[in-house]
């Protein structure tokens, strides 16, 4: 059939062993570029499974319907009956083995709060029952380097808008987290932050989220993907790092589950070549918020962490011998008018010294 095509004349000389080669090394061109990606090693880092983007999607669109109007919840000036709540959102991939501390902080608050927890399924998590009992929501593996991240979080958000329309804030920990105030006071610091800063105006809740550009890194961790491939939906001096720990309102976490243009860049997988500059969890939501509604974000994180002396992008993790009153009050200082409400990390054999002092410091203002 190919030698009657016009491209391949039926003379005696096309049909050389030269012409027969070349054919072939036509024919198996499809071959070759199916094939490359299994045998030359791969330029990025893996990509999110397809499967896990289209659950993701549906499950985003279910959240973003049931959440029509946003304005209303998001004001403190229209509360709906019951209480507004705070939704805890656990991200973590090993065991959360400060779930009795966290018991405490909850203790005597029904009513004013909830617990989800994103729990990655490869590492065969227990639920340590009480307040998280039952409050694991379907969840998909997690990497460290990996837009996976990113994916859990907003996962979270999704489940706790779709789950209680009373919850207003929505604060993202880890299993390396504990709390260093009391749940009274963490809750009135989130509520009442909205009154004190906007006296006179018509209160609006803001979002608890780290906002900063300038820091040294940034250009490498914005080229992370490759160059230019953020145009045009993020310029370099639009991109934002942050910690990836916040505390939202709700009309931002519909606003992160609603979004799909910038998820359309920072989904992509990091180069292999840049994977010391991936950590695409810092950018996405500071770089969103700051894009959609920096007047409605403080710029500033209520987790406290220790950079000093950090190795391979892992802050100082604290261990029992460090675990102190003096401690526990050194973490809770900031440079602001505000309190750090949270801190990280601390090893999982901080359990013991840390229940220690939750009745005689932690929990107490
Ligand atoms: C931060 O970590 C360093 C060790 O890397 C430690 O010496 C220092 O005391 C820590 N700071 C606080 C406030 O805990
Ligand atoms: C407070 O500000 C000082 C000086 O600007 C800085 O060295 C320190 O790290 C800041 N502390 C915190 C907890 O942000």
């Amino acid at each position: 059939m190919l030698a009657s095509s016009p491209c391949f004349p039926t003379t005696s000389s096309s049909r050389s062993p030269l012409l027969l080669s070349s054919i072939l090394i036509l024919l198996s061109l499809p071959l070759f570029f199916l094939l490359a990606p299994r045998v030359l090693p791969p330029r990025t880092l893996p990509a999110i499974p397809a499967s896990d983007e289209l659950d993701d999607l549906a499950l985003f669109r279910r959240a973003t319907l049931a959440s029509p109007d946003v304005r209303l919840l998001g004001s403190p000036g229209r509360r709906t009956s019951p209480p507004p709540k705070v939704a805890f959102l656990f991200l973590t991939n090993s065991d959360i083995s400060f779930a009795p501390l966290w018991e405490r902080f909850f203790r005597g608050h029904a009513g004013f709060f909830n617990v989800y927890v994103h729990a990655d399924p490869t590492a065969s998590i227990v639920s340590p029952g009480g307040v998280f009992h039952g409050r694991f929501i379907p969840a998909k593996p997690t990497q460290r380097a990996s837009p996976t991240l990113i994916s859990a979080a907003r996962r979270l958000l999704a489940a706790a808008l779709l789950d209680d329309p009373a919850n207003a804030f929505f604060a993202l920990v880890s299993q390396h987290c504990v709390p260093i105030h009391s749940f009274r006071f963490v809750y009135r610091a989130v509520f009442d932050a909205a009154t004190a800063a906007d006296r006179g105006r018509r209160p609006r809740y803001r979002s608890f989220i780290e906002i900063l550009s300038g820091e040294p890194g940034l250009w490498d961790r914005y080229v992370a993907r490759g160059d230019q491939v953020m145009l045009p939906e993020v310029s370099f001096d639009q991109f934002r790092v942050g910690s990836q720990f916040f505390v939202l309102t709700r009309r931002h976490a519909v606003a992160v589950v609603r979004d799909r243009r910038l998820w359309k860049k920072f989904r992509m997988p990091c180069l292999k070549s840049k994977e010391d500059s991936c950590y695409p969890e810092e950018h996405y939501f500071p770089t969103l918020l700051s894009m959609q509604d920096p007047a409605g974000c403080t710029g500033y994180t209520l987790t406290r962490v220790n950079w000093t002396g950090s190795v391979g992008g892992h802050p100082h993790t604290y261990r029992p011998g460090e675990v102190t009153a003096e401690l526990v009050r050194n973490l809770r200082r900031s440079n602001g008018t505000y309190s750090y409400l949270f801190a990280r990390k601390f090893s999982p054999d901080c359990l013991d010294p840390l229940m220690e002092l939750s009745d005689s410091v932690i929990l107490r203002d």
